[in-house]
């Protein structure tokens, strides 16, 4: 039901028709009984400014800010957390009495879903394929959570310089960048292996960002931010390689989970969200 103290949830992002976003929050809302309600607005990238006044105007409780908006938006908040500053992204804010708090829980989304999977970060080598936002805020928050050496592949080698200076600039750890030419020796001391690139995302299901040629005789955990489509020809080649996978509906639902606890201080059950998507 929609009353006079309904909070309004809103996503803000350019197009937002294919979110997932409002079937989470508004089955979380209903499941936990909160007098919340979550909705999605096309903003075009000239009107976040008008759209950010309008936030605190009507007093709007609290968003998510998706692409093409993510780093834009930092420039019309008042306060940004530490990482989502280092990351230089925000995809949830919250409205504290009229002063708008920028967070991102992108990166903090994917590490919770290598950890519930009884994995850990800390002390291993990680290898991420991709230098864009994705691969940003995850290379954060996995440095963050101490792995010992964190590799960047990417086309465009600037992309990757970038972000592992970034990482030597603000922690201890090994970093490394390289091509996306990747051999088997490559992967030889990897404990985790990430594609944050879009191949394989659908409609190009078939192109995948490592060579399926390649065998692997290590033990190495293989994640895959790409949620559509659920099994991407990345984790296949993994399969095919006796791997343990990850999907990117597991990042999905962690961020949102995430996400949903900043703006109500509740820690949802994953298990049923897991159902609706
Ligand atoms: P996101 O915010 O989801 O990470 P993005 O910032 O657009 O999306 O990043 C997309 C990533 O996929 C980038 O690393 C991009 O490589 P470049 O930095 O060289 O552009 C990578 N990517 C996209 N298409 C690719 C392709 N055909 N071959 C190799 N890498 C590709």
């Amino acid at each position: 039901m929609i009353d006079g103290k309904t909070k309004l949830i809103c996503l803000l992002g350019h197009p937002v028709g294919h979110s997932f976003s409002p079937n989470i929050h508004n089955f979380l809302f209903k499941k936990y009984n909160l007098n919340y309600k979550y909705m999605c607005f096309d903003v075009n990238p000239e009107k976040l400014e008008d759209s950010v006044s309008g936030i605190k105007a009507l007093k709007i409780f609290g968003a998510n800010i998706t692409v093409p908006h993510k780093v834009n938006i930092l420039k019309y908040l008042d306060e940004i957390s530490f990482n989502a500053k280092l990351i230089g992204a925000v995809n949830t804010i919250k409205n504290e009495n009229g002063k708008l708090v920028g967070y991102n829980t992108d990166g903090i989304g994917f590490v919770n879903s290598i950890l519930e999977k009884g994995y850990k970060i800390k002390g291993k080598n990680i290898m991420i394929l991709g230098a864009g936002g994705g691969a940003r805020s995850i290379a954060v928050e996995i440095a963050n959570s101490r792995a010992k050496s964190i590799e960047i592949r990417n086309r465009s080698l600037e992309k990757a310089n970038n972000i592992c200076g970034l990482i030597k600039d603000n922690f201890d750890i090994e970093t490394n960048t390289g091509d996306l030419n990747i051999g088997q020796k490559d992967l030889e001391s990897i404990d985790i292996l990430i594609n944050t690139t879009s191949l394989g995302m659908n409609p190009n299901i078939n192109s995948s960002v490592i060579d399926e040629n390649i065998k692997i005789n290590n033990d190495m955990l293989v994640c895959d931010i790409v949620y559509n489509p659920r099994e991407t020809k990345f984790l296949k080649w993994a399969k095919y390689n006796n791997l343990e996978t990850l999907g990117g509906i597991d990042m999905l639902i962690n961020q949102a989970i995430e996400a949903f606890y900043i703006w109500t201080g509740i820690k949802a059950d994953k298990k049923e969200l897991e159902s609706i998507l």
